[in-house]
């Protein structure tokens, strides 16, 4: 981990990471994380989901043929990252990570010291003037070009549902058409009664700096107004766009339930 005083707050970045195997986070990370699995057990397979979903989405993406992705929420790199998916089959396939948790950013900047075409921005998706005019951005990514924007597993951290929609119709303001939004967002599904939910809202909100606001389905659905919307829709995450042909969704797989993704094209 890069060298900083030991934080006293636990940080979504980390807990994400804690719960998808890797090894860049703290013992109050992992403390939010154990309260968290608690009173939610599907938490870390909603989490490997969750990830999965963005690999196919990346690889989706490039069979489309967009060759530029802007990352906000991209996370501590880990398996599967944007850069490696793209890159794999693109090798000049340009990739900006945002990401406002200074762990997520030293490493992703020392991961990309050599690449050429990709880079990681230290900002605030909340503030997408300033992101859109960074210099990172500026200058990889060619705004006349269609461009990905991914929101994987972050927009439920902006819980103000009016900032919400308006920071999304923002950035996809800047895009032209032929360009992507690719969304992934915690919902109420996955067999959480509404005591159950409250109690991890409550635990999450209480252990980590961020809050979080899950939202139903309507309300996910209303962030891809606008756009052409990919099939298979707005589904559970390992519904979408499954790698395996014979993969059939499983309804007693609770964790399926734990989020919905969709990709939107821009007209
Ligand atoms: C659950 S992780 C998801 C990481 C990655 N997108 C993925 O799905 O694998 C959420 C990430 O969003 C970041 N994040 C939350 N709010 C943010 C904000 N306002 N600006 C930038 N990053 C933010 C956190 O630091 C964390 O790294």
């Amino acid at each position: 981990m890069p060298e900083r005083p030991e934080p006293t707050v636990a940080a979504a970045a980390r807990v994400y990471d804690y719960m998808l195997g890797g090894d860049h986070h703290y013992a109050v990370d992992r403390t939010a994380a154990a309260h968290t699995m608690r009173s939610f057990p599907m938490a870390a397979v909603g989490a490997r989901y969750n990830r999965e979903f963005l690999g196919r989405v990346v690889r989706f993406l490039i069979g489309e043929g967009v060759r530029q992705f802007l990352d906000l929420g991209s996370g501590i790199p880990t398996v599967g990252n944007v850069h490696e998916i793209a890159q794999a089959e693109v090798p000049d396939a340009r990739v900006v990570y945002v990401d406002y948790e200074p762990d997520a950013v030293a490493l992703g900047r020392e991961l990309l010291r050599e690449n050429a075409f990709a880079t990681t921005l230290e900002g605030d998706l909340r503030k997408p003037d300033v992101v859109l005019a960074a210099p990172q951005v500026t200058g990889l990514l060619d705004f006349s070009q269609p461009v990905a924007v991914l929101m994987i597993s972050v927009l439920h951290f902006v819980t103000d549902e009016t900032e919400a929609l308006d920071l999304v119709h923002r950035y996809l303001a800047r895009l032209a058409p032929g360009s992507y939004f690719a969304l992934s967002h915690l919902t109420h599904a996955g067999g959480r009664t509404g005591a159950l939910q409250q109690e991890t809202n409550r635990v999450y909100n209480s252990t980590v700096a961020e809050n979080l606001a899950i939202r139903d389905r309507d309300q996910i659905a209303a962030f891809f107004t606008g756009l052409e919307l990919v099939e298979p829709g707005l589904v559970p995450l390992p519904d979408w766009r499954p790698a395996d042909p014979d993969y059939v969704p499983d309804e007693e797989d609770a964790p399926r339930n734990v989020g919905l993704g969709g990709v939107g094209r821009v007209r």
